[in-house]
């Protein structure tokens, strides 16, 4: 076999409920996922060692060694079967980097099955996903994709049933926004203060269940926003935008710094991507659907 290729998509956060810090320095989530189509590639080919490489927007941002998930993704499956992990590694990505997105995650899912397909080892979805969760708190759901309830620091998935398509702006910020910074700043804000359990909303999954966009843009919900603005208070003026282009709502995506964007149709997020470039706020704009479906191998 020459070469392996999986596709993974992005995910946007249509709730993000967080509760205060734990002992470990995590945070207990009620972390609603939606897989959307905007997607990394990831290809392994057998190599005389660990090797990767990265193309697309942002790849200059991507770090080459042993902290990228997708290497870490090797290194942890080939020691769990005692084999060598020589195998290279190439990612092109379409996720923003450091974006609030998952794109890590992404290309840690998506090297895990690729190298469990090219060594032919056949690990059940059940095993993937337990090594997903060592790797990061999001890779499980990259891996599984669709729509997920995440409690514990969000490892934890029960899939949610979706009923349509939904239509998505992303606008890409300049410059990522380090994840640990924003969960950090969260709880500068929250200090004192008693932060409820995070609970996920029956409103909104209701709306999620129903494909109801109008009740889902008035459900979508981030604890984590302010925290982004607060690092990168130009954030508001992007939001701004995309609202009054059309947007039915407006978010920070995750940890940020992309912001999501709701549409009621196809056609009024084309609008919405084009109030949004025109507005001078972000970088670039992708138009996506949601659901997508996991770490899916081509
Ligand atoms: O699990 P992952 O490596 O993606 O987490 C990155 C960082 O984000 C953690 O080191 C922590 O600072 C923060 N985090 C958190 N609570 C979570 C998930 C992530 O505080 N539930």
């Amino acid at each position: 076999m020459s070469g392996v290729t999986v596709r993974v998509p992005a995910k946007v956060n249509i709730q993000l409920a967080v509760g205060g810090a734990r002992p470990d320095g995590f945070h207990d989530l009620a972390n609603v996922f939606l897989a959307v189509s905007l997607y990394d590639e990831v290809t392994v080919r057998p190599a005389e060692r660990l090797t990767i490489t990265c193309e697309g927007a942002g790849a200059a941002k991507v770090p080459l060694d042993e902290s990228n998930l997708a290497a870490r993704a090797a290194l942890l499956l080939a020691e769990r079967h005692g084999i060598a992990p020589d195998v290279h590694i190439h990612i092109a990505k379409a996720i923003p980097v450091a974006g609030g997105m998952a794109g890590g995650s992404a290309d840690g899912a998506g090297a895990l099955l690729a190298c469990d397909t090219l060594w032919g080892l056949g690990s059940s979805q059940a095993q993937l996903l337990e090594l997903c969760a060592v790797l990061g708190s999001d890779v499980p759901f990259s891996l599984a994709g669709g729509a997920a309830l995440g409690t514990g620091r969000g490892e934890r998935l029960t899939p949610l049933p979706v009923g349509g398509d939904f239509h998505w702006v992303f606008a890409v910020a300049d410059g990522g926004l380090s994840t640990p910074a924003v969960y950090g700043e969260f709880d500068r804000l929250h200090a004192g203060a008693r932060v409820p359990a995070p609970r996920a909303s029956e409103p909104l999954l209701d709306a999620l269940g129903a494909g109801d966009a109008a009740a889902l843009g008035a459900a979508l919900v981030n604890d984590l926003q302010p925290a982004a603005l607060s690092l990168r208070p130009s954030l508001a003026a992007t939001l701004d935008a995309g609202l009054a282009g059309g947007a039915l709502a407006a978010l920070v995506s995750g940890s940020g710094p992309t912001t999501a964007f709701l549409a009621k149709s196809a056609e009024a997020a084309a609008e919405v991507a084009g109030a949004l470039d025109a507005s001078g706020t972000c970088l670039a704009t992708h138009v996506a659907t949601s659901p997508a479906p996991g770490a899916t191998v081509l």
